[in-house]
């Protein structure tokens, strides 16, 4: 019944698609540890009406009559400036958001309403394909965005913006949607507050939160643990914005609804799977943050495995969220937990280029001199499971490289018995076909295969397939963000991640990550908008691969 509902608002378009943090604070962070004591009653309280309403995903015919409120907590923060307040400004314009709600920005800083719709009118855009009315849209939206100035642990300032809700509902059956957009240092405050004091009587209440989810195992263990004093898995949507990226969406459409991918989707013709991330700036401004993180726990344990656990998964039962989760854990409990062999770190260094230098990691005034952060890490992964079994799935990620992309690379194997051997010459590997998944920037997916020169003589040529977004879909792309809102308000759960998942992929890092920094491992050094260090070459010779996007397309 859910997947289909939730299916009726995939299909609208004139293709259907299929399934399913940010952190832009930049101070250090550390996580608070929650009081030992049972949980709140008030817990089983909002599961009943959660659960009810919960089981019922909001689409517009049904939810006539009840009133949504979203509170973005953190509201004067960037991540809510830059993506939460423009995603939810987005939903309306393209009418997705039900007839009745409220947006209540909650923070500290003192702030009218008037001063609300000031600063975040700023970052408000229409769809380019779509600008009619847009002023007038802006307007109407901003006069349902309200501001709440609390501590984020009162909660008598809780009680306050309930009765400030509650004023908005008018008497109507409510759900409530919290975004935490704030340190995770205060999550458990927050979610303890907004618990007792501000969940709907009536409606469900959901909140969702974003990474780091702790730093290893055990803290994240912990932070779960605390969350659940107050909330219920149900109620917990934990987001990984990559997932609500359309390319990565797309992965299981293309796999599972084309009969030319599935059949190759193992072992048997599949040599390396490659999930790429690279970003062309440094942590500029972030380095107070990311120092206590680095690249590993900021990209590689959430961003790229959970692409990974995507495009390696069984054919899940159905479409629907457990279903696929279910899937997802199964391929991340098969993982062999990283070692110190299976990785390559490095840190950028600053470097002059065309009479402009850029600066060093450690060059920010946020990041102690002798840090010893990774900026950049490569890892070779292994799925034991008979469809991947000796299959390498290899991750590099990085900050202050030559280029902004991320994309994931299939390499298919060699063809047996190949007709056209002696025309490929020495290298064969450069003839195998690839599998390109680019998710941004310019999405596109293609496939690299051998074709023939046409005229008389017999010379082969690489040539590719190519889906190019831009071309074959002129419209815009919706932010990551929108999607995974929308998702939360319809009670969607695939595109979030469910406690034993995140369980599982710190299973899989905490080793490493605690050699690391017990052994004090030094990262290797590379030039800021370089292409990262040459150990990342090392490791993927190890596994007899070349990095596919190296090869200059
Ligand atoms: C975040 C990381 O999760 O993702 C940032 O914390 C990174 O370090 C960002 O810059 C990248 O997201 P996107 O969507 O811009 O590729």
């Amino acid at each position: 019944m859910t997947v289909n509902a939730v299916y009726s608002r995939r299909m609208e378009g004139p293709l259907f698609t299929m399934i399913m943090g940010n952190t832009f604070w930049n101070t250090t962070i550390s996580i608070s540890l929650c009081s030992g004591t049972a949980g709140s009653p008030l817990v089983k309280k909002h599961i009943e009406p959660q659960e009810q309403v919960g089981s019922l995903p909001f689409s517009r015919s049904e939810n006539v009559g009840s009133h949504l409120s979203i509170t973005v907590v953190g509201a004067s923060g960037d991540l809510a400036r830059k993506k939460i307040f423009p995603a939810l400004f987005a939903l309306y314009y393209e009418d997705w958001l039900p007839e009745n709600f409220t947006v209540v920005g909650y923070a500290r800083t003192k702030m009218t309403d008037e001063e609300l719709g000031n600063m975040i009118s700023k970052t408000l855009t229409c769809r380019i394909d779509q600008r009619a009315n847009c002023n007038d849209k802006m307007d109407q939206f901003l006069k349902r965005c309200f501001y709440h100035s609390g501590q984020y642990n009162s909660e008598e300032h809780f009680a306050e913006l309930n009765s400030k809700l509650e004023e908005k509902e008018a008497g109507k059956l409510s759900n409530r949607l919290f975004y935490l957009s704030i340190p995770p240092n205060i999550f458990v405050d927050v979610v303890k507050c907004a618990s007792l004091r501000a969940s709907s009587a009536k409606g469900w209440t959901r909140v969702i939160v974003e990474k780091p989810f702790g730093r290893d195992s055990k803290s994240s263990g912990e932070l779960t643990r605390c969350l659940k004093q107050y909330l219920t898995e149900d109620q917990i949507f934990r987001i990984d914005h990559y997932l609500g990226k359309e390319l990565v969406e797309n992965l299981s459409v293309l796999r599972f609804s084309n009969l030319v991918f599935e059949p190759l989707w193992s072992r048997n013709y599949i040599r390396n799977v490659q999930l790429i991330f690279s970003e062309d700036f440094g942590t500029e401004g972030r380095g107070g943050y990311f120092d206590n993180y680095g690249i590993i726990r900021d990209i590689m344990q959430n961003h790229l495995l959970q692409i990974l656990a995507l495009f390696a998964m069984e054919t899940p039962v159905s479409l629907d969220a457990e279903d696929i989760r279910n899937e997802k854990v199964k391929v991340l409990r098969s993982m062999r937990p990283l070692r110190l062999e299976d990785v390559v770190i490095g840190q950028y260094k600053g470097h002059s280029k065309g009479g402009k230098s850029y600066p060093a990691y450690t060059d920010d005034p946020t990041v102690p001199n002798d840090s010893l952060t990774p900026t950049f890490a490569a890892a070779a992964l292994f799925i034991h499971n008979a469809r991947w079994d000796g299959v390498p799935f290899l991750m590099k990620a990085g900050k202050a490289l030559h280029t902004r992309r991320a994309e994931i690379r299939v390499q298919f194997r060699h063809v047996p018995g190949n007709l056209y051997k002696r025309n490929f010459g020495t290298d064969l590997d450069k003839a195998t076909n690839e599998l390109v998944l680019r998710v941004q920037p310019d999405e596109a997916i293609y496939l690299k295969i051998n074709n023939k020169v046409p005229g008389l003589g017999m010379r082969l040529d690489r040539s590719d397939l190519n889906l190019l977004y831009r071309s074959r879909y002129p419209r815009e792309i919706p932010d990551a963000y929108e999607r995974l809102l929308l998702d939360a308000i319809e009670g969607e759960r695939r595109l979030f991640i469910r406690s034993d998942e995140l369980n599982a992929a710190w299973a899989l890092f905490t080793p490493l990550l605690n050699e690391l920094e017990e052994k004090k491992i030094v990262p290797e050094l590379y030039p800021y908008g370089s292409r990262g260090p040459v150990g990342a070459h090392y490791l993927s010779a190890k596994h007899n691969v070349r990095w596919g996007d190296l090869s200059g397309d």
